[in-house]
């Protein structure tokens, strides 16, 4: 019998990446995940083995990867805290993309964010746009999806600025109220991500969702090796 191929998300538990596991599980890939909750209910059902970051050892980390095909990256922090820092989340996912280049995985697909920019005073935006960086030198083959705003049932920005509109008479925006945002589904950003993550051949592939509001308006441009 032919052995499934395996593929790995971060963050199965979480948010973006529980959308992705389970778009590969219906497809009938075996599916990993890498996580810093191993703890968290598994909504899975035991279906995703769980295996700890192990940044401070990468080797286990290499290891955790072995016979994966496919690593979906969703891993990053929302913001700079005491306990964790966008610099922190840099170092990680550089420490993940060479565990996976050691392991042998065939691609990744990277989450990233409209506009990254090395040069933003915004970490978040400086942050990404180092990794994307350094994914493109990696050799590795890799999809980058940049994304403004995702909405969904579990997220928490877009769902309570819904329910202080329902909830007030007043709301608050910066600037004449013309800032324009373009939010994506989290259930579609997991199909692209998919799709991505079963292309075949030596394809570098750049998925911009400028205009994310349907999957039929993101446009994406490939460029062979
Ligand atoms: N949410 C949005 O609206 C949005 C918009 C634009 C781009 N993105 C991008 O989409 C990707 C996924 O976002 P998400 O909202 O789905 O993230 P998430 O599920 O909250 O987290 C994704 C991964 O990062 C880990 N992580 C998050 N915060 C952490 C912390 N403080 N310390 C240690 N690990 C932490 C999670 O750990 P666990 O495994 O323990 O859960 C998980 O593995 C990110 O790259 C983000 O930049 C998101």
């Amino acid at each position: 019998m032919k052995r499934r191929e395996i593929h790995a998300v971060t963050g199965a538990f979480g948010y973006t990446g529980k959308y992705i596991a389970t778009l590969l599980l219906e497809r009938g890939v075996e599916v990993i995940t890498l996580t810093n909750s191993p703890d968290r209910p598994n909504p899975f059902e035991g279906e995703v083995k769980a295996f700890p970051f192990n940044f401070h050892n990468p080797e286990a980390l290499a290891q955790s990867l072995t016979g994966v095909k496919v690593l979906y990256n969703t891993y990053w922090v929302r913001f700079n805290h005491i306990e964790f820092t966008h610099n922190e989340a840099v170092d990680n996912t550089r420490i993940l993309f060479h565990a996976a280049k050691n392991a042998g995985v065939e691609r990744i697909v990277h989450i990233s964010i409209t506009n990254p920019d090395k040069d933003s005073p915004l970490e978040y935006f400086s942050g990404k746009a180092k990794l994307e960086e350094e994914l493109m030198k990696s050799g590795l083959i890799y999809s980058v999806i940049r994304v403004a705003v995702l909405f969904g049932k579990e997220d928490i920005l877009i769902n309570n600025i819904a329910w202080t509109l329902r909830k007030f008479p007043l709301f608050g925006v910066f600037g004449d109220g013309e800032y324009r945002l373009e939010p994506l589904y989290v259930g579609d950003l997991a199909q692209i991500a998919v799709e991505q993550g079963g292309g075949a051949g030596r394809v570098l592939r750049w998925t911009q969702l400028a205009r994310s509001l349907s999957l039929t308006e993101n446009w994406s441009r490939q460029l062979a090796i």
